[in-house]
């Protein structure tokens, strides 16, 4: 695979006040009952997660849709880049929930979890929304980290490279004969892309300029499949 933007591993926003700190020791909190919970189940891991990862884009995008209906204000493109977030999110939890499958328990553990963190993510970004997009960020780099154990988890032979599912061939435009592993390539740039943009709004919140590099987002198709958006029963 060619087409699949290079991802900079080495990147990490150093905490700069007391907020950073507060949301770098709250995203290590939340690695460690990941790391306790799922241990090397990297699929229900993904799905789990990936049912998470897909609230704050969503969250944001609402708050700052309605300040600004409030404020008569511009969103200097914030709402759709954080709508195309959830979006992205949700296609990657569409994805490996043809990779693996939750058990019972796991979707209980979601129902419980998309409450509680839907309710503090909004709260939180009602107070601080500089602070939650920092919290993104620094979640983003954990998932390039995840993302980064499944792929040795792969080339080491302990998970099996099958076929990539028709939905993440048609969403990242991948060949016929693409594999998980290169899913898990296309995600991770994703998680990547996130980090970087999370990072910039909450740099641009609190006054400083965001990095000047950011991640390459890989291609997506523009129209999801018709099954990808048809409601689950
Ligand atoms: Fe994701
Ligand atoms: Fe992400």
């Amino acid at each position: 695979m060619t087409n699949i933007p290079i991802v900079d591993l080495t990147i990490h926003h150093q905490p700069r006040d007391m907020r950073d700190r507060i949301a770098l020791g709250f995203t290590k909190v939340l690695r460690w009952c990941a790391d306790t919970f799922f241990a090397k189940r990297y699929g229900h891991r993904a799905i789990v997660l990936e049912t998470v990862a897909a609230v704050p884009g969503m969250v944001g995008a609402t708050i700052t849709h309605l300040r600004c209906l409030r404020r008569m204000c511009g969103d200097q493109g914030w709402i759709r880049t954080l709508m195309e977030e959830a979006e992205n999110e949700r296609m990657h939890l569409m994805t490996f929930i043809e990779i693996a499958k939750p058990t019972l328990f796991e979707r209980m553990v979601i129902l419980g979890v998309q409450w509680v963190f839907y309710l503090a993510f909004f709260t939180l970004y009602l107070v601080s929304p500089r602070t939650a997009h920092r919290i993104v960020g620094y979640f983003e780099e954990e998932a390039v980290i995840s993302y980064t154990h499944y792929l040795r988890e792969i080339d080491e032979g302990r998970s099996a490279n099958v076929p990539a599912p028709a939905i993440a061939k048609h969403y990242w435009q991948l060949p016929d004969d693409a594999t998980l592993r290169d899913v898990v390539l296309v995600v991770r740039a994703d998680e990547a892309h996130h980090r970087d943009v999370n990072h910039g709004f909450a740099s641009e919140l609190a006054g400083h300029a965001p990095a000047a590099v950011m991640a390459p987002y890989p291609v997506h198709a523009e129209q999801l499949q018709p099954e990808t958006v048809k409601l689950a029963a």
